[in-house]
């Protein structure tokens, strides 16, 4: 073979493998299926912060998953016929409640399933793919505030998770040593869990609510660089829309906040020995379910003008309930997401939670009431179907526990078939909501990814 010939040949093969490497690398990075240290290793670029997606054999498994969860959730009643309120398979599942002892996985148990973390994630049905390109790019944080009851707190965190997301569980400080030894051995198999470092003793009504989800909030920024929306969540919660649903809707928010306020005098008193709040602010009292988006929060955890208005809040009554709401509507800071229409807060519609307060059953509950609060039951179940809020409070897991259990066939049937390309969801109502049209819209500050 002559010389020039060869080395054609030579340049051909390192050029054409060069082609077929680039394209396979580009294909598996925009498919997010490259786990960033493999990528680190490969070319030493240190993806810095961004949390490291699975593996692409762990999206493979995605559907067996869905498919293992979804079927055995519930077998002894019909769910479907519940949300449809048929009165006999309603009938049936009250008389079968009577005397229902249900399954529950006991603190211990979860400290010995956790031993073996792949087996406890495998066995639980924790989803390890981010399911499409759009939930992938759209990364949330999620705090959940808890102090008992471990096994409904784990089966919000199954229901939400995704590799993609971040999750950062605040447990009281006075919780039973066995609910925290159990968090922490669930949050330990997950590299996108973790317990809040700095625990409190949360009383209602004291700083020490709001604290605890500073805390929450102050890890979540520096631990994971892309996220665009926080979600505050209590153990008792349970989502309505799923992970795909919320990015979808919170594509269409586009940056704005949803913290529901009101300036109703009645609430004046809480702040009436706190003095004049510092530069102009404009106290409300609000609903302590929070969906902000990242600049908002990094301006609440960092901004000194947030922070003199804390040391404010520090000196009122229920500080939480005043907090976010009054830095969400106070628009001439200029926030990105904050409100500033002109129809007053308390008349602007609210996704957050669903959280139905009455004095008596019937009124709007059919479960019980619990401090002017619906602990919900069977009979909820058609309204909870139909409702457009992003979570719903409260559930009892051992209250007709199949209220709860139903809740998750539910939103694992929505999460298969979205997976399987049969989601349907219509934004039209978020996309005409005050919140979403009137908010101070503004490029999202970029982050170090
Ligand atoms: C899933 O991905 C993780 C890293 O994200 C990896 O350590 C683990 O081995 C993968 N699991 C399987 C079953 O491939
Ligand atoms: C969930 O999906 C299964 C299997 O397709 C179906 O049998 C069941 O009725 C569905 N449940 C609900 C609540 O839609
Ligand atoms: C711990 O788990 C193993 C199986 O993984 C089981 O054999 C054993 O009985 C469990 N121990 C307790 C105390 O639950
Ligand atoms: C964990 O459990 C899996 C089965 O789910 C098993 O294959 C694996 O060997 C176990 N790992 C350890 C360290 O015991
Ligand atoms: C969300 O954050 C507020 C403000 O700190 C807090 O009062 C509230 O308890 C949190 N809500 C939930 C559901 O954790
Ligand atoms: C804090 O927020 C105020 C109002 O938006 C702004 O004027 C100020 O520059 C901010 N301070 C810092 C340090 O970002
Ligand atoms: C979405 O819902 C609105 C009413 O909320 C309706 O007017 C509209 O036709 C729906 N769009 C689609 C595509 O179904
Ligand atoms: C609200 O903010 C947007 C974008 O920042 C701005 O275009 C609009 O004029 C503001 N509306 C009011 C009433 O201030």
């Amino acid at each position: 073979m002559n010389l020039n010939r060869f080395c054609f040949v030579l340049i051909a093969t390192v050029f054409t493998s060069f082609l077929v490497y680039g394209a396979l690398y580009i294909y598996l990075f925009s498919a997010g299926s490259l786990n960033f240290d493999i990528i680190k290793r490969m070319t030493g670029i240190q993806m810095q912060g961004s949390f490291p997606f699975s593996l692409l054999s762990n999206y493979t498994n995605a559907k067996v998953l869905l498919d293992k969860i979804t079927p055995v959730t519930v077998n002894i009643v019909n769910c479907r016929k519940l949300f449809d309120g048929d009165p006999l398979e309603m009938k049936k599942t009250y008389k079968l409640l009577e005397n229902y002892n249900p399954k529950v996985i006991n603190d211990k148990e979860y400290v010995n399933m956790t031993k073996n973390c792949s087996s406890f994630r495998n066995t639980r049905g924790y989803i390890r793919s981010p399911l499409n390109s759009l939930e992938e790019m759209f990364p949330l944080a999620f705090s959940i505030v808890m102090y008992k009851d471990v096994y409904q707190a784990e089966r919000l965190l199954r229901s939400i998770y995704r590799p993609q997301n971040i999750y950062c569980i605040h447990v009281d400080r006075k919780a039973a040593r066995d609910v925290k030894e159990a968090m922490k051995c669930i949050a330990s198999c997950f590299e996108n869990v973790f317990i809040a470092s700095q625990l409190h003793s949360v009383r209602w009504g004291t700083i020490s609510v709001l604290d605890a989800e500073l805390s929450c909030m102050t890890e979540l920024l520096p631990k994971h660089k892309s996220w665009k929306y926080f979600i505050n969540l209590t153990g008792q919660e349970f989502p309505l829309r799923t992970n795909y649903e919320l990015v979808r809707i919170l594509t269409v928010y586009n940056g704005a906040n949803d913290i529901w306020g009101t300036t109703d005098r009645r609430w004046h008193a809480r702040w009436k020995d706190a003095g004049k709040p510092p530069y102009n602010i404009r106290p409300l009292k609000g609903s302590v379910h929070i969906v902000a988006n990242r600049d908002f929060v990094n301006f609440l955890i960092t901004n000194r003008t947030a922070q003199e208005f804390y040391k404010w809040t520090k000196k009122t009554r229920v500080p939480d309930e005043t907090f976010f709401p009054t830095l969400n509507y106070n628009p001439q800071f200029g926030v990105r997401g904050q409100y500033n229409g002109s129809k007053p807060s308390h008349k602007v519609r609210s996704f957050s939670r669903l959280k139905i307060w009455t004095q008596r059953t019937g009124a709007g509950c059919h479960g019980k009431i619990v401090r002017g609060i619906c602990i919900l039951g069977i009979g909820d179940l058609p309204l909870l179907r139909r409702r457009d809020e992003f979570f719903v409070n409260k559930f009892h897991w051992n209250y007709q526990s199949f209220t709860l259990d139903c809740m998750e066939e539910l939103y694992f049937n929505r999460t298969r078939n979205e997976y399987e390309g049969n989601g349907n969801i219509n934004t039209s109502v978020y996309e005409k909501a005050e919140i979403v049209k009137y908010s101070v819209k503004k490029e999202m500050t970029k982050t170090t990814v």
